[in-house]
């Protein structure tokens, strides 16, 4: 998007949102929802958009540090630690909200989840905006999140005032929530950065949700595709597809290495590298669902780094096709 183009979508995007409307934006994560936090009609907006229920809370993007203070509060020195390392990045942080934040954002939850994302559209609309934007993933609920234009047309349809295309998400893979609302922070969802990348500000590596409150939501079927998702060892995948092939299933096999599969088999290629993988995975399933296989089958990515996020995700959408 060169300058003038991007002013202009600025304007309007803002403009839609001042107005209360639903802006599906792109973000360096995946595109989300957006719509003014403080108008209670428009957060309502995007509950009814993604009919999602009113206990899941949402993320309230800001356009710089100074907002911070606004929505949280006894925020600890290792959340500005993490925002002045991180922000604008794919890292949500989850702190203690202050008590006129409204009800309707938290889902009754006693925190607040905020971030500065990098996305150069995104980040221009929230600097122009001035003011909290909530923005969870531009899908209905419970469904594969966007990091394609395409894939918010397709999914929420009119239900969006406006698509504001900005491309492929380059990350492709939600944020990751870190929990610094208890005593020693934990990771409530992996994501784009990776524990690796944390610990190197934290001092330690930090585990996955021991403190984190269990959210509404965070235990069900997420991020799943249509079409029933199998996982096996890579090692299985060849005889795995052979005995749904034999059951009459048509198979989809994602896996970077090709393989010798049965005729009503297809092999998908999917990327090995991990950024790779994370920058491609929705849109393959995205595209797989349009098609007419009856399961897709593949194997987890190693889970360090940016495969612990890939590996959540997957066990996840496996989860929900059982
Ligand atoms: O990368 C992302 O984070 C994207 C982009 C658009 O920013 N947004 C996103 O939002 O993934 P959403 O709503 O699809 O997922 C947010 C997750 C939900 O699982 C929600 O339960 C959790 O964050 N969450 C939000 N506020 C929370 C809170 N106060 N306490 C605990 N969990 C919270
Ligand atoms: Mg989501």
């Amino acid at each position: 998007m060169d300058e003038k183009a991007l002013h202009g979508a600025v304007e309007k995007a803002v403009e839609v949102l001042k107005q209360g409307g639903l802006v599906a934006l792109p973000t360096e994560t995946v595109y989300g929802l957006a719509a003014d936090a403080l108008n209670s009609e428009a957060v309502a907006k995007v509950f009814a958009a993604k009919a999602r229920p009113h206990k899941h809370p949402l993320i309230v993007h800001l356009g710089s540090m100074e907002e911070l203070s606004q929505w949280a509060h006894n925020i600890p020195e290792l959340a500005w630690k993490l925002a002045k390392q991180f922000w604008p990045g794919p890292l949500t942080l989850l702190l203690q909200r202050r008590p006129e934040v409204p009800e309707a954002i938290v889902g009754g939850q006693k925190t607040i989840a905020l971030r500065i994302p990098s996305h150069p559209v995104a980040l221009a609309v929230l600097k122009a905006f001035k003011s909290g934007v909530v923005a969870p993933s531009a899908n209905s609920f419970g469904h594969l999140s966007p990091t394609l234009a395409e894939h918010v047309r397709q999914g929420l349809k009119e239900k969006v005032d406006w698509v504001l295309d900005g491309g492929p998400c380059c990350i492709g893979i939600e944020s990751t929530i870190v929990d610094l609302s208890r005593e020693r922070p934990s990771i409530a969802r992996p994501g784009g950065l990776s524990a690796e990348a944390l610990a190197q500000v934290l001092g330690f590596l930090p585990e996955r949700g021991i403190n984190a409150q269990p959210v509404p939501g965070s235990a069900h079927a997420h991020y799943a595709p249509q079409t029933r998702l199998v996982l096996a060892k890579p090692e299985a995948l060849e005889s795995c597809a052979t005995q749904l092939c034999a059951e009459g299933k048509r198979v989809a096999v994602l896996h970077p290495q090709k393989m010798a599969l049965p005729e009503n088999a297809q092999w998908v290629c999917i990327p090995e590298d991990l950024p790779q993988l994370a920058h491609r995975l929705y849109a393959v399933l995205h595209e797989l669902d349009k098609q007419r296989f009856d399961v897709l089958l593949t194997s987890l990515p190693q889970a360090d780094g940016l495969g612990s996020a890939l590996c959540d995700r997957l066990v996840r959408a496996a989860n929900a096709s059982l």
